[in-house]
C-alpha cells in the first residue's frame, strides 16, 4: 500500500483535550490531530482543584494528594502539581474563561472526597470541562501558531533507530497519512472504554499507551484504573456521570430500604477515598442490596447541577424527588506512558502528557478535581521541555509491521474484551480471575489483531492484566480479594519495558 507522506517542520501533538492544548499553546509552532469529538475534557463535571482559598495552601494540596495515592505518589511531581494551581486558574481566567463566582464576587469552591479544604473550581455548577474545553479551543482557533486538524485518527508511531519520527494517522475518509515531525507529544487520554462500564467517551481506547508500548516506551502503574463510584444506571454507554460535588454538598449513598451504607466502610463516610466508595458500591450490588445516590437535599439541584439534571431528566429521573441508581464505571487511569513532568517517555522524540502519561503524581489512585489541573500544570511544562528538546527533524521513519493493512472496522470482539475487562480485571480481582482473563484473551487475540480497534483493544487489556496479576496486594484503584492489604514490600511503581515491534 502506498501510504502519503507530510513533512512537519514542527512537533505534532495528538488530541485535542485540556493536556494536549496546553502543549500545543505552549509552543511557537504546532500541530494538532484531534479526532475531533469531545474527549473526557469536555465531558468532565468535577472542576479543578486548586489551592486558592484563603485556608488553604499548596502543601496542605500535596499532602492531601499524597495521602489518597495509597502511599506510591511521587512527592516533587505532586508539589509541582499544586504549586501550579492558582497560576492555571489565573491563566485560564486571562484566555477567557468563566467560573463560578460567590456572592462577593470570589471564585466559588467546592469540596470534594479527599480534600480537607473547599478547593474545587467550578465553570456552571458541573461544566467545569466544557468551560476548559471551550476556553482552550477558542485560544487554539485565533492563535496564529497552532494549526488543529480534525478528523484524523492515530493508528501507530514512527520510529528509525534513534526514536520516534513521527505518527501514523487516518483522516474520516479512510486515508492513510505518515506526519513526520521531529517531535510527538501524545495526549490521547485514558483507556475507560476497555470496560463495559466507564464514563469516558468512546474516542478513549488507549490508542497512545498502545502505540507507545509498540515502540518499546517505558510504561507505568498499569494495574491502576480508577472507578467513580457513581454512574447513573440509565442503561446508557458510555455512562452519564454523577459528580462526587453532588455528595461534597450533602447527598447520601443509601441501600434499597433507605439506609446509608457508607457509614460502616469508612469514617469520611460517603467522603471517603473514591476506590472505597465505589468498591462498597459494588458489593452492594454483589449482594443485591442495590445501591443509590439520594440527593434530594441538595439545593437548587436544576441550576448547580445542570448536566446531571439533564441526564436524569433524561432517564425519567428527577433527582429533586427520586433516588438515583448508581454503579461504580471504570473513570480514569492513574497508569500510562512513563514520563516525568517534562512529559519525556523513554524513547528520544516522544513525550506524554495528561491522563496518557504516567508522571506518578496520582500514585495508586487519583484525588478527585487533580486532572484538570494536570493537564494545564504539566502541559505547560512539556511545552517548554519540547521546545527545548528538538532538533531531530528531516528523519523518515517506519510504522509497525503490518499495521497500515489492518480494517479500521470495531470488530464485535471488543465488547468481549470489554465485558471480560468488567468482570475479571475490574474492581475486586483475584489471581484466578485475573489468570482466567489471560487465558480468554489469548483466545480473542486471532479474531482481534486484524483490525486497528480490536488489536488496540487486545493490546491495552493484556498490558493491565498483566500488571494486575503481578501485584499481589490491595492498594489505591487495585483490589485484590486474594490480598485484601497493602503489603509495604511492593510500596513501589510497577515499570514494564515492552518489547519494540517489527517494523515495515
Ligand atoms: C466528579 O465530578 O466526580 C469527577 C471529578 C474527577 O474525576 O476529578
Amino acid at each position: 500500500m502506498t501510504i502519503e507522506r507530510v513533512e512537519l517542520a514542527d512537533p505534532v501533538v495528538i488530541g485535542s483535550g485540556v493536556a494536549g492544548l496546553s502543549v500545543a499553546l505552549g509552543l511557537p509552532r504546532a500541530t494538532v490531530l484531534t479526532v475531533g469529538s469531545l474527549g473526557s475534557t469536555g465531558w468532565a463535571q468535577g472542576g479543578i482543584a486548586a489551592a486558592v482559598g484563603e485556608d488553604d495552601t499548596a502543601e496542605l494540596h500535596a499532602s492531601d494528594t499524597m495521602t489518597v495515592s495509597g502511599g506510591i505518589a511521587v512527592q516533587r511531581a505532586v508539589e509541582v502539581l499544586t504549586a501550579g494551581g492558582s497560576k492555571a486558574i489565573e491563566r485560564l481566567i486571562e484566555l477567557g474563561a468563566q467560573f463560578d463566582l460567590d456572592d462577593r464576587g470570589e471564585l466559588k469552591l467546592g469540596r470534594e472526597a479527599g480534600h480537607q479544604r473547599r478547593r474545587i473550581v467550578h465553570a456552571d455548577g458541573d461544566a467545569t470541562g466544557a468551560e476548559v474545553q471551550r476556553t482552550l479551543s477558542a485560544a487554539a482557533d485565533v492563535s496564529d501558531s497552532v494549526d488543529v486538524l480534525e478528523g484524523w485518527r492515530m493508528i501507530d508511531l514512527l520510529r528509525d533507530d534513534l526514536g520516534v519520527t513521527g505518527v501514523l494517522a487516518v483522516d474520516s475518509a479512510g486515508k492513510i497519512v505518515a506526519f513526520d515531525s521531529p517531535a510527538v507529544i501524545l495526549a490521547t487520554g485514558g483507556i475507560g472504554q476497555i470496560y463495559r462500564h466507564t464514563t469516558n467517551p468512546a474516542v478513549v481506547t488507549g490508542d497512545g499507551l498502545a502505540a507507545a508500548s509498540r515502540v518499546g516506551a517505558r510504561l507505568a502503574d498499569l494495574e491502576f484504573v480508577q472507578f467513580h463510584p457513581t454512574g447513573l444506571m440509565a442503561g446508557r454507554d458510555p455512562m452519564p456521570l454523577l459528580t462526587e460535588a453532588l455528595r461534597g454538598e450533602g447527598a447520601t449513598l443509601v441501600d434499597d430500604r433507605g439506609r446509608r451504607f457508607m457509614l460502616r466502610h469508612h469514617p469520611d463516610a460517603e467522603l471517603a477515598p473514591r476506590d472505597v466508595v465505589a468498591r462498597a458500591i459494588f458489593w452492594q450490588h454483589d449482594k443485591q442490596a442495590g445501591a443509590f445516590l439520594d440527593a434530594r437535599n441538595v439545593e437548587d439541584f436544576p441550576s448547580r447541577f445542570p448536566t446531571v439534571f439533564a441526564y436524569a431528566q433524561e432517564a425519567g429521573l428527577d433527582p429533586r424527588e427520586d433516588l438515583l441508581p448508581v454503579s461504580p464505571a471504570a473513570h480514569y487511569f492513574m497508569g500510562g506512558i512513563d514520563a516525568g513532568s517534562s512529559g519525556r517517555s523513554s524513547v528520544s522524540g516522544l513525550w506524554a502528557v495528561g491522563e496518557a502519561a504516567s508522571t506518578g503524581v496520582h500514585g495508586a489512585n487519583r484525588l478527585a478535581s487533580n486532572s484538570l489541573l494536570e493537564g494545564l500544570v504539566f502541559g505547560a511544562l512539556v511545552a517548554e521541555d519540547v521546545h527545548h528538546a528538538q532538533g531531530l527533524g528531516g528523519r523518515i521513519g517506519s510504522w509497525t509491521a503490518g499495521l497500515a493493512e489492518c480494517s479500521l472496522e470495531r470488530p464485535p470482539e471488543v465488547d468481549a474484551v470489554r465485558q471480560l475487562m468488567w468482570e475479571r480485571v475490574g474492581l475486586v480481582r483475584t489471581g484466578n480471575g485475573l489468570w482466567d482473563a489471560r487465558n480468554r484473551l489469548v483466545e480473542l487475540q486471532p479474531r482481534l489483531m486484524g483490525s486497528i480497534p480490536g488489536r488496540v483493544a487486545f493490546e491495552v487489556a493484556a498490558l493491565v492484566t498483566t500488571a494486575a496479576l503481578r501485584r499481589s496486594e490491595s492498594r489505591g484503584g487495585h483490589y485484590r480479594a486474594d490480598y485484601p492489604e497493602p503489603d509495604s514490600f511492593q510500596a513501589n511503581r510497577n515499570l514494564v519495558e515492552p518489547i519494540p515491534k517489527e517494523t515495515e
